[in-house]
């Protein structure tokens, strides 16, 4: 337990699951004040029951589906209902559909896009004017490193990712006057619940995403969580429009 975010309202989508339930405990352990919101209201009931359940301040939830603009919107509402103003939010909310590009249909390149884009969009496009107004924000994106050294597979989550990525870069400048800083987190292969589960059905298919990381491994949820919480600190008050990649070396530079 430490206090880096005492006092601070933080939002994380996503966070029902995988690497955005363990940022949600990383800030939780810093003493946040929480919003978390996820499509999967189940799962994200219980994520904020287990951080309550750990001693730690009772995380606010918001279920629903983000890449619709008027929920997105409902979500910055309900965090400004709960708690009065909103100082960080994580755009984790997202995942890939990863397959060759021609084997995606319609759908499914729509969903890849919905899932990872849409939701950073119109969570970012509701959350700024707060902030703005406020003089102090801090957004951080989860993108993907994939963007950087193209990976198999990865060309349609690519393209939601890239925008994940670019959006940062054109709104650090737009905003780098007004106090607001925004970064995006690109993680390599992480050994989240779902690449466990998807290596034990193809080993293969996975161990090629492996093999590009210098280091020989996957990334570990808590080395992502990390990266965020630097970024959404206020010690990162000089650090905006970046790509921080923590990849193992799977691309340098
Ligand atoms: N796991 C990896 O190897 C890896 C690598 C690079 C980037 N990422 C990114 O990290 C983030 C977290 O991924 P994860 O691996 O923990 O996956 P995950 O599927 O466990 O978590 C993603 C969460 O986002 C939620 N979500 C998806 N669409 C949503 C929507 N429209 N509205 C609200 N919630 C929605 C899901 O319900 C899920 O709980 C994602 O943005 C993902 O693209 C993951």
């Amino acid at each position: 337990m430490n206090s880096r975010f005492t006092n601070q309202v933080v939002i994380v989508t996503g966070a029902a699951s995988g690497i955005g339930a363990v940022i949600a405990r990383h800030f939780a352990d810093a003493g946040a004040k929480l919003m978390l919101s996820d499509v999967n209201e189940k799962q994200l009931a219980a994520v904020a029951e287990e951080i309550a359940a750990s001693g730690r301040e009772i995380p606010a939830v918001k279920a629903g589906d983000l890449s619709k603009e008027d929920i997105a919107g409902g979500l910055i509402k309900s965090t400004i209902d709960t708690y009065g103003t909103i100082d960080v939010l994580v755009n984790n909310a997202g995942g890939g559909i990863i397959k060759p590009f021609l084997d995606h249909t319609p759908d499914t390149l729509r969903t890849t896009i919905d899932r990872n884009l849409w939701t950073t969009v119109w969570c970012t496009w509701h959350v700024v004017p707060i902030m703005k107004a406020n003089g102090y924000g801090r957004v951080v994106n989860v993108g993907a490193d994939s963007v950087r050294n193209g990976l198999w597979d990865h060309a349609a989550y690519n393209a939601a990712k890239g925008g994940v990525h670019a959006m940062a870069t054109g709104l650090a400048r737009e905003f780098a006057k007004d106090g607001i800083t925004f970064n995006v987190v690109a993680p390599c292969i992480v050994n989240t619940p779902q690449v466990q589960k998807a290596t034990l059905m193809s080993p293969q298919a996975l161990q090629r995403f492996v093999d590009v990381v210098p280091m020989g491994r996957a990334g570990e949820m808590d080395e992502i969580a990390s990266m965020v919480c630097y970024l959404a600190s206020k010690e990162a008050s000089f650090v905006t429009g970046q790509v921080i990649s923590v990849n193992g070396g799977s691309t340098m530079l």
